[in-house]
């Protein structure tokens, strides 16, 4: 169907979307009196409105039965975290049994490099993408320190090729054959924080096991907002955080996906805790530890229910609506924003370019190459949140839960005016 840059095309877009309604189960900010258009749930999702009742509930339990919440509120605090593990194997395309939800990201990601980065004499290299999301860098050296391997040698950064701003996929199967044998690991974030591309987990991951490697991913990126089959893909392990496309509210917990053949057991590296432990026994104190034979075996302590109650509240959303409705909308009203895009350029003759490619999935990334962050700076007064990231990108992530085509249309209006007043 060919895009019009108009109010009323925008909304006959709308009145055919089939997830506008959820649009209403969400709290927006508010600027200038007038609800805002939020491109940031790729950095941090939107308040559901039923999630105060998930919290409300763990409140309560604790108010009317402190210690004996445990076993006896509704929804029992000791599994409570098991109530988001169908769910999420949803999402992520996973068996309930490869998932559990503990800690937060970075701290994931280290106990997993415990289990899963056994570097030897020969085999010990961690391929990644360069420039890496921060957290993932200082991570993955740390670890590499703790080897008393040097960064340097160990880890290798899979390159853009000069000019231009993404990974090809061939560039990467390459590479994997170079390193053959040395290759450890290979740990790329799904979807990239910074150009919004969507590697070909499913070639990667293969080309990794045939090379003999361990294969993770980091899917703070993805989770929520491109399609993932996990387990068939044959991932080893993966992790991500849930307050981006996941909605559960800041700094909130981590997921982690472990892949059934590591699951039972005994003689795997890991860090351990009680909660760990097989519940049947778990209160029996004993002293040898006896792992869950599913992906809980990681989870070490207790799980924060406070933490639990939101993502549990969000999980509900993605089930009523599922990540096939999510990404057909999703497709949609992405491209809806390109063409905008496109054609506030052409009428103003801007000169912003698009790094995003093609394999992308809820993130355009704009480099603004003559406005810079005057431009940036009159969106957020105007009421359009988005996000700065040096030296000149915007990232936009029109989510499909709760955007509109309208707020497509009325950004682009909006752009437009900041740029013409940027060259008055
Ligand atoms: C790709 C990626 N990895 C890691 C992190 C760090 O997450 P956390 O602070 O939950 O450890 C983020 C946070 O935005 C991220 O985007």
């Amino acid at each position: 169907m060919p895009f019009e840059n108009s109010l009323s095309f925008a909304q006959k877009l709308d009145r055919e979307d089939p997830l506008y309604k959820y649009r209403d189960e969400f709290y927006f900010p508010r600027v200038n009196d007038r609800q805002v258009i939020y491109f940031t749930g790729n950095s941090l999702g939107l308040q559901p409105k039923r999630t105060r009742d998930f919290v409300d509930e763990v409140m309560n339990d604790w108010k009317e039965l402190a210690v004996e919440g445990h076993f006896y509120a509704e929804k029992p605090w000791w599994d409570y975290h098991e109530r988001l593990a169908k769910p999420l194997a949803r999402v992520v395309g996973a068996k309930p049994e490869e998932i559990t939800v503990m800690n937060t990201l970075t701290v994931n990601l280290h106990f997993l490099m415990v289990s899963f980065y056994r570097p030897t004499a020969k085999r010990f290299k961690i391929l990644v993408e360069e420039k890496a999301f921060p957290s993932d860098q200082y991570m993955i050296k740390s670890q590499v320190k703790f080897h008393d391997l040097d960064p340097d040698n160990a880890i290798v950064e899979l390159k853009k090729r000069k000019g231009e701003n993404y990974w090809r996929t061939t560039d990467i199967l390459e590479k994997i054959e170079e390193l053959g044998d040395e290759l450890a690991l290979v740990l790329i974030g799904g979807v990239n924080y910074y150009n919004g591309q969507v590697f070909d987990m499913e070639t990667i991951t293969q080309a990794g096991k045939s090379a003999g490697a361990v294969v993770g991913w980091d899917l703070a990126h993805a989770v929520g907002n491109v399609e993932l089959n996990l387990h068939e893909w044959e991932v080893d392990f993966a992790a991500w955080c849930s307050y981006k496309y996941m909605n559960s509210g800041p700094g909130n917990a981590s997921g982690v996906f472990i892949n059934e053949k590591y699951l039972g057991l005994d003689d795997i590296p890991r860090f351990e805790g009680w909660w760990g432990t097989k519940k049947e026994s778990r209160f029996l104190m004993k002293s040898e530890f006896e792992a869950i034979d599913t992906a809980d075996a990681w989870q070490v302590s207790n799980p924060p229910i406070l933490s639990l109650a939101p993502y549990l509240a969000s999980l509900e959303l993605f089930e009523e609506v599922g990540m096939e409705a999510l990404i057909e909308k999703r497709k949609k009203i992405v491209a809806y924003l390109e063409f905008i895009l496109l054609q506030v350029s052409e009428e103003v003759r801007s000169n912003f370019e698009i790094i995003t490619p093609e394999d992308r999935g809820c993130q355009l990334s704009v480099f603004l190459h003559g406005e810079g962050r005057s431009i940036f700076d009159f969106l957020m007064k105007e009421g359009v949140i988005v996000d700065w990231r040096e030296p000149n990108v915007i990232r936009l992530a029109p989510v499909p839960f709760y955007c509109s085509f309208e707020d497509m249309y009325r950004f682009g209006q909006i752009l437009k005016r900041g740029i013409e007043k940027g060259s008055e």
